[in-house]
């Protein structure tokens, strides 16, 4: 029904260290067991007068002994247990991290960062708590119960007293069936809460500035609020359930001590067993109460983790959307780009986004595509790049459908400036460096002065190795975007697409960008999308979409003097320009 493979890999991959760990254990166990016959043994001495100062000592040093063995294979077992869960936690956090680097857009597009992050976070934390605390305390408590019980057979005392002993504990399996799944229900509830408020956390801190530029923080407040009473309550609800489950335990224990001592105490005064025994069968009694309380509690928590392991095996099992095809081939050298009848539509969308585009992007070319927001720019961008699986046979790359390109060998000859260039909270060189970490200072200038951001970046004090986000200084919309720019170029790659990349500086900025751009990219193909027709107007082809097809195609003196929608943009930009707008 569970996909458990994951966990018997890491087992199975194990066994010498978690043996080696269960042997101890369970030696620490025997050891243990031992404690209550020396106890026993002594009080069988009392009564009788025989006890010396030499036995006195030898039975004291005796109980140290067995203490401290006890502790120390106890100890290390437990720690060597815990090391190797540890380590789990890692490994599956390494594996859900590449996971999330293969799958597409589209799955965080659906799922949310929060979610995905608590199955990192909580999820592989309450799976590594329960296969260490699991295998530890199934191990103590079964080993410990066996010894005992062997000990109470060896020290002579009768089974049947053994059995009215133990037998009240018998009913555990029967709460464990009855509490189980209803304590797994409601804990699936509490991650699930958690889970949601995350998400919710972190959206609410992602738009803090609209959220305050819109005063608006009552709303998100209350927003908030309700997330967090609905974990409360859940919270609530299985906390009431787990208490009373782990509260019969105990009882159970002290029913069996108490039907002990009437029947053990009876059998005591007629001699049918020595005082030592019974005095050691209250005691061994006592110590199996522990281990039962731990077989509760290991239930409790398999069942709780359950859910986690399930949710992240879900996830490692995700099949990405974008996957290469089998006998996949090497991009070698980047000639023509066709798109042949192209129209698509987003996963779930009724609405094409692109319909019937047709379209050669020749080899060496600088294409530029126009048109409003919505008419589908990025989204030709994100099918060429494979961000989403274009339909087959659509876009083609020297002569080679791009669904049969190798994944890697295609995005690393393209370099894609992103309408929202992101820029990571590491310095502003590793930034630039992006494709190249051990890329030397000048390397790094270069781009940085052709995306004319090289100015700006000097004036801090560090330079380019000025720390950005959290932790550094916090760029404006246009040195964020000159920053992402200064990436793309850095590639150096043999298509570069610039989507809306210039949108947020000014018009004299743009004009050098574009003057560098034309130096840098001369012979090499280049992709512009923008809103503005100063920055594809030099273009040798420019594109105009709308809603998804494309209207009009040509050069800016073709689209000028066709009189369409071109035209009456550029007009309108350059009224604006004149009007000083
Ligand atoms: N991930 C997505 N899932 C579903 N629909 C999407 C997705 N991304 C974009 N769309 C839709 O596809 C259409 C084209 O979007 P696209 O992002 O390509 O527009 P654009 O021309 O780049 O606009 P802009 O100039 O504002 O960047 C829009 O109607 C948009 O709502
Ligand atoms: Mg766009």
């Amino acid at each position: 029904m569970h996909d458990r493979s994951m966990l018997r890999n890491y087992v199975g991959s194990h066994w010498p260290s978690y043996l080696a760990a269960i042997l101890l254990i369970i030696t620490s166990n025997i050891t243990q067991a031992l404690l209550p016959r020396v106890v026993g043994q002594f009080t069988d001495e009392l009564p009788q007068l025989t006890l010396t100062m030499d036995k006195i000592i030898h039975y004291s040093l005796q109980l140290l002994l067995i203490a401290v063995s006890f502790n120390v294979l106890f100890g290390l077992g437990q720690f060597m247990i815990m090391r190797l869960g540890r380590r789990f936690e890692y490994i599956t956090r390494q594996k859900l991290f590449g996971k999330f680097s293969e799958l597409s857009e589209k799955y965080f597009a659906k799922q949310g960062t929060g979610k995905l992050l608590s199955y990192v976070m909580n999820d592989v934390t309450s799976v590594r708590e329960a296969i260490s605390n699991g295998i530890n305390q199934t191990t103590n408590a079964v080993f410990l119960l066996l010894s005992c019980i062997v000990m109470m057979m060896i020290d002579g005392i009768p089974l049947s007293l053994i059995a009215i002993g133990v037998g009240p504990l018998l009913a555990i399996p029967f709460l464990v069936v009855y509490f189980g799944p209803r304590i797994r229900e409601r804990s699936r509830n509490v991650q699930e809460a958690l889970a949601s408020m995350t998400e919710s956390a972190e959206e609410q801190l992602g738009g803090i500035r609209v959220t305050k530029t819109f005063a608006a923080e009552d709303i998100a407040e209350s927003r908030f609020g309700t997330k967090v009473d609905s974990i409360r309550d859940n919270q609530l609800r299985l906390v009431r359930l787990s208490s009373l489950f782990q509260a019969l335990l105990p009882l159970l224990g002290a029913v069996s001590l108490v039907v002990s001592i009437v029947v053990g105490g009876y059998m005591t005064i007629h001699n049918i067993i020595s005082l030592g025994s019974f005095v050691a069968l209250t005691l061994y009694l006592r110590m199996i109460m522990g281990p039962l309380q731990q077989i509760g509690n290991v239930i409790n928590m398999m069942q709780r983790s359950s859910a986690s392991l399930d949710r992240v095996n879900s996830l490692l099992g995700e099949i990405p959307d974008v996957k290469e095809a089998p006998g996949a081939v090497m991009l070698n050298k980047v000639e023509d780009i066709t798109i042949q009848n192209l129209s698509f539509r987003y996963p779930g969308s009724k609405e094409y986004a692109l319909q019937d585009i047709n379209l050669v992007i020749p080899s060496g070319k600088t294409i530029g595509v126009v048109g409003r927001t919505g008419s589908g720019k990025s989204t030709l961008v994100k099918l060429l790049l494979r961000v989403y699986d274009p339909p087959a046979n659509t876009i083609t790359i020297s002569g080679i459908d791009v669904l049969k390109l190798t994944l890697e060998s295609l995005r690393s000859k393209l370099s894609y400036v992103p309408q929202d260039g992101f820029l990571f909270s590491t310095t502003i060189k590793d930034n630039i460096a992006f494709s190249n970490r051990e890329a030397s200072l000048s390397e790094v200038e270069a781009p940085a002065k052709q995306a004319m951001i090289f100015d700006k970046i000097i004036q801090f004090p560090k330079r380019f190795d000025t720390p950005l986000g959290e932790r550094g200084i916090t760029l404006s919309g246009g040195q964020r975007q000159r920053t992402s720019l200064a990436r793309g170029l850095m590639k150096k790659a043999p298509v570069l697409i610039l989507d809306d990349s210039m949108s947020a500086v000014d018009a004299v900025t743009e004009t050098g960008i574009l003057n560098s751009l034309k130096k840098e990219r001369k012979n090499k193909t280049t992709l512009i999308i923008s809103h503005r027709i100063s920055a594809v107007k030099h273009a040798d082809l420019i594109i105009v979409l709308e809603e998804g097809r494309i209207v009009e195609q040509g050069s800016h003196r073709q689209l000028m003097s066709r009189g369409g929608q071109y035209a009456s943009l550029a007009r309108i930009q350059e009224e604006g320009l004149n009007h000083g707008v």
